[in-house]
C-alpha cells in the first residue's frame, strides 16, 4: 500500500488505473469506514482513501481543531483491508491557496436538517468532495466511491453533484455499522464519557419510537407529524439531551413526506459536549 500526500503523487500513482475506486474519510478510522473500504474494494481496478480533516466543513465553533488524527494507526487497518493507495494530503496539498472558489449544494437540500443546523456544512463537504474527485478520477471514464449511509444527507448530496457535474463516478451507499447496543459508529463517539456512552443508545431509540409512530399514522402522517417530532424533541430533552431535530422525511429528497412515501427518520442531538446524528430508513 502506498501513501501520498500530493496531489501529483496521487495521480502518478493512479496513472495506468482505468477504473479507482474511492472511499473519502476524515481518519479516525473505526468499523464503519473498514466496512465502506471492503465495499470499495471489488468496485474498480485500484481503492483508494483518503484522509483529511476538512476545515471548510467545520463551523468556527466546532472541533476541526480537536478532532482525533490517527495517521499511522489508520494507514495499517486500510493495509489490513486491502487498500492499494492512501491519499492524505497536508492541508496546504489540498489548499495550496485560499479556497474561494467552492461548490454550493442546492439549498432545498443542503440548507435543510444538517445545513440548517450547520450553515456551511454542505458547501465545505461538497467542496472537498469534488477537489478529492477531480485529485482521483481526473482522466478517468469511470469510477465508483462509497459513501455511508450514517450521513445520510451528505450521501444524497453527493448524489446531487454527481448528477449536476455530470461526473462519472458511481455512488454507493454503505449500511449503518452499529454498536452491540445499537449505537451508530461514529468518530465522535470518542469524546463521550463512560456515562455518556451508555446513554448514547437513547437517540436511536427515540428515532425507532418516532418511526413506529409515523408509520402507526400513516395514512394521515402529514397531519400527525408535527405532534409527534415535537413530542419526541420534547422526550429527548427531557432526558438531558439538545435536541436539533428529530424529524420524518421522504427518502427521496428529504422533505416533508406525504402518505404513501418511503420514509427515513433522521436526528441529531446533543449529549454533553458531544453532537450525534443517526437514523433509520423505515
Ligand atoms: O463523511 C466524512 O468523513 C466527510 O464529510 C468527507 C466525505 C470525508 C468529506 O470531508
Amino acid at each position: 500500500m502506498k501513501i501520498v500526500h500530493s496531489i501529483e503523487e496521487l495521480r502518478l500513482q493512479l496513472a495506468n488505473a482505468q477504473c479507482p475506486s474511492f472511499v473519502p474519510t476524515m481518519g479516525n478510522l473505526h468499523a464503519g469506514h473498514l466496512a465502506l473500504v471492503r465495499q470499495a474494494k471489488p468496485l474498480g481496478d485500484c481503492m483508494v482513501a483518503s484522509i483529511f480533516v476538512n476545515r471548510l466543513q467545520f463551523l468556527p465553533h466546532e472541533d476541526f481543531d480537536s478532532y482525533p488524527r490517527t495517521l499511522q494507526e489508520d494507514c495499517a487497518k486500510l493495509e489490513a483491508e486491502g487498500c492499494d493507495l492512501v491519499f492524505a494530503p497536508r492541508e496546504s496539498d489540498l489548499y495550496p491557496q485560499p479556497q474561494t472558489v467552492k461548490v454550493h449544494p442546492d439549498a432545498s437540500l443542503g440548507d435543510i436538517l444538517e445545513g440548517h443546523f450547520r450553515p456551511g456544512f454542505f458547501t465545505g463537504v461538497s467542496t472537498v468532495v469534488m477537489k478529492l474527485f477531480m485529485s482521483v478520477f481526473a482522466g478517468k471514464a469511470q469510477g465508483a466511491a462509497v459513501f455511508g449511509k450514517k450521513d445520510y444527507q451528505q450521501l444524497m448530496v453527493i448524489r446531487q453533484l454527481v448528477k449536476q457535474f455530470a461526473l462519472p463516478i458511481d455512488i454507493h451507499g454503505s449500511e449503518i455499522i452499529r454498536a452491540e447496543d445499537g449505537l451508530a459508529l461514529s468518530s465522535r463517539n470518542g469524546y463521550l464519557s463512560e456515562t455518556e456512552r451508555q446513554q448514547a443508545i437513547e437517540l436511536h431509540l427515540a428515532l425507532r419510537d418516532l418511526g413506529r409512530q409515523a408509520q402507526a399514522s400513516a395514512h394521515a402522517l402529514a397531519e400527525h407529524l408535527p405532534a409527534l417530532e415535537a413530542r419526541a424533541l420534547q422526550d429527548l430533552q427531557a432526558r438531558g439531551w439538545q435536541p436539533d431535530y428529530l424529524t420524518v422525511r421522504r427518502r427521496e429528497d428529504l422533505q416533508i413526506p406525504q402518505a404513501g412515501d418511503a420514509l427515513v427518520v433522521l436526528g441529531a442531538a446533543r449529549l454533553g459536549k458531544t453532537r450525534l446524528i443517526d437514523n433509520l430508513e423505515i
